[in-house]
């Protein structure tokens, strides 16, 4: 898919840094988002607009809607929208850093930094509780299928919609689950990935079976381990060319449908939680002419 951000369907990179800004009010974000296209190429700078900002260019985006809250007894799922995300990727945290800087001076006349997390590559790919993570993503032509927007409208087409939340990890109260529960929570065996038959229902990979959905859910995740001195997780990322499965997904893992929780949520929780939607590219920089610009 020739007009995908080419970052969305690369392999996790090293390094990166998750910039997320709001609007700041009254601001026209025009001049900025026409520097922002010119300087965003979606491999080392995947971009997703948010609603918000669709709306205050008085421009729809068709399926992208807002993210879903949940609150019940152990379970706590934030829905916290902004206008714009930027996953700033790359094999020097220097330079990361260095391109941040320059990204968010440019747009600071329109937008302000709400977060920004720098994030890792683990290992062969594994989250801080020493998972792999990513196992079951789609392959090849699949993956290409369930990430990206097939449209044959100009400005469209090669889109995708993108979930992101940083979760925060208690690594102690994980640490302290012996083995077998650890096991049991996700649903594979951490010394060689096997999938557990028999893991209960509550069991993460149990919750997200993408087959198990109907229609079946595929998402393409991307999510990498974050940290800063006293605290670790993980940002959640997953592509998709709706929002449709993650909604489906995330519906089940916090209870709503037949009020199983994820284990996960025993050593987890989420604090943020967006959708955006990312632009295609043409002639190697991102598309924004769906949003009239
Ligand atoms: C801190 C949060 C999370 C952690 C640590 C985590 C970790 C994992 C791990 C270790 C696996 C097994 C290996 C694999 O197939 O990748 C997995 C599978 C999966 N996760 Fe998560 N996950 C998290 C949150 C989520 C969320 C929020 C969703 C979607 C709403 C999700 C969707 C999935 C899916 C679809 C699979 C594959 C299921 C299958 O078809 O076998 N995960 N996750």
């Amino acid at each position: 898919m020739n007009a995908a951000q080419a970052g969305i369907l690369a392999p996790i990179p090293p390094h990166a840094r998750y910039l997320t800004f709001a609007l700041k009010s009254g601001a026209r974000p025009l001049a900025q988002l026409r520097s922002l296209q010119a300087a965003a190429d979606g491999k080392a700078c995947v971009v997703g607009i948010g609603a918000l900002l669709a709306f205050a260019l008085q421009k729809e985006i068709g399926g992208l809607r807002p993210f879903p809250h949940y609150q019940s007894e152990g379970v706590q799922v934030p829905s916290t929208p902004a206008a714009l995300w930027c996953w700033l990727r790359g094999e020097d945290r220097g330079e990361i850093l260095l391109r941040a800087r320059a990204l968010e001076k440019m747009l600071a006349p329109a937008f302000e930094v709400a977060d920004s997390i720098d994030a890792f590559k683990y290992g062969r790919g594994l989250d801080l509780t020493g998972y792999e993570d990513g196992t079951e993503n789609p392959k090849g032509r699949k993956a290409v299928e369930a990430a990206i927007v097939s449209d044959k409208r100009a400005g469209f087409g090669g889109a995708s919609f993108v979930a992101v939340q940083r979760w925060i990890h208690d690594l102690d109260r994980f640490a302290a689950m012996p083995q077998k529960s650890q096991d049991n929570a996700i649903g594979r065996r951490k010394k060689d990935n096997k999938e557990l038959a028999s893991a209960p229902e509550t069991a993460h990979v149990k919750r997200t079976a993408q087959e198990s959905f109907s229609p079946e859910a595929f998402v393409w995740r991307r999510s990498m381990p974050w940290a800063d001195a006293t605290q670790a997780g993980l940002v959640f990322v997953a592509f998709g060319r709706s929002l449709d499965a993650f909604d489906a997904q995330l519906k089940r893992m916090a209870g709503a449908e037949d009020g199983k929780v994820d284990a996960l949520f025993a050593f987890t929780r989420p604090v943020t939680g967006a959708y955006y939607w990312c632009p295609p590219v043409r002639k190697g920089r991102i598309d924004l002419r769906a949003i009239g610009v």
